[in-house]
């Protein structure tokens, strides 16, 4: 169809995916294997089968079991340019790529090693493509704020790699309110912010996240549909969401596409945007988050163009970078 065509050749920025969510299981048992690992799983078929997922916990777990094969800059490196030729092939110009330092840390994985194989797999996509990047890390929010604070001090190390910090894992039970403290510090820095809100948990979670943590984004923020004066805010204030269609369906936050809330925040005039989130495990890259919303929204072909375009204005690209693509 037309449509197809357009989504395949507009070109496009993704402003929310966690490398370790990019994590094919093809590539999963190669690393695993080159690093005396054993899966619990017999075959990439079997751990394939095992992508299903009742809410954000259960996908949590297996993600986090994932990512411990990673061990070495290489596999860092491996990971994040099987994601940029993705990025190639499906016309995504331009990536905001977030990891979890502490996933990696916690087990005892220096810190360099994640960083430098994610950084020079990015120098070397822009140099072979011309795709351009920003790095965020985030914050698990299943741990302390004190563990935070500890992670945020040794990434200072590598602050000018950073443009922004960010916040996800577990949304219940951690509410924006617990890091407070670590975000201020972090704007305290010069850097920006952004916060997963309002992904399982509340609307509540999504005004937290703007008034307690200054987020200069809020990732998914769907939730935000059930709150008419947070949706007139969103619109007022510009507050960009990226919005994930996949890892929705995927999660269980909505039951059916046609139900996903994206067409009425558009149709509200907030800037939304399309990202894949954890695409090996939610089944599609950004074309095909693209297409599902397409075809099960309704979606025109001047939605699929101001999706493409919210998500360069959305983006932490400079004002003189943004102008050479709307
Ligand atoms: N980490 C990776 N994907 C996530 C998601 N969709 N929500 C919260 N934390 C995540
Ligand atoms: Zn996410």
């Amino acid at each position: 169809r037309e449509q197809v065509e357009l989504i395949n050749s507009i070109p496009k920025a993704e402003l929310h995916v966690h490398i370790e969510g990019t994590f094919e299981p093809e590539l999963m048992f190669t690393i695993a294997e080159r690093n005396d690992i054993r899966l619990k799983y017999k075959s990439v078929d079997d751990l394939r089968a095992a992508y299903q997922f009742n809410n954000l916990q259960e996908f949590l777990d297996l993600y986090y079991a994932g990512a411990y094969v990673l061990l070495y800059e290489q596999d860092f490196y491996d990971l994040t340019m099987a994601y940029l030729k993705k990025c190639h092939e499906e016309k995504v110009v331009h990536t905001e790529i977030f990891f979890d330092p502490q996933t990696h840390t916690q087990r005892g994985v220096p810190f360099k090693n994640v960083i430098n194989g994610i950084l020079q797999a990015c120098i070397d996509a822009r140099n072979e493509w011309g795709i351009t990047y920003r790095l965020i890390p985030n914050f698990l929010r299943h741990l302390s704020e004190e563990d935070a604070i500890k992670t945020f001090k040794e990434s200072l190390q590598y602050g000018e790699l950073f443009t922004a910090y960010g916040l996800d894992s577990s949304e219940k039970g951690h509410p924006p309110a617990k890091f407070k403290k670590v975000f201020e510090m972090v704007r305290t820095e010069g850097f920006l912010t952004v916060a997963h809100a309002g992904e399982e948990g509340p609307a509540q979670n999504v005004w937290d996240a703007i008034e307690l943590l200054k987020v200069a984004r809020i990732d998914h923020g769907v939730r935000s549909i059930d709150d008419a004066e947070l949706l007139d805010k969103l619109a007022r204030i510009e507050m960009p969401l990226t919005v994930c269609p996949l890892s929705n369906l995927k999660l269980k936050v909505v039951n059916d596409m046609a139900d996903h809330p994206l067409k009425k925040l558009l149709d509200h005039n907030i800037v939304a945007t399309i990202n894949s989130d954890d695409p090996a495990y939610f089944g599609g890259y950004m074309n095909a988050n693209f297409q599902s919303v397409t075809e099960a929204l309704d979606l025109t072909n001047d939605d699929i163009v101001t999706l493409a375009v919210n998500s360069f204005k959305a983006s932490f690209l400079s004002d003189e970078e943004k102008q050479k693509w709307f």
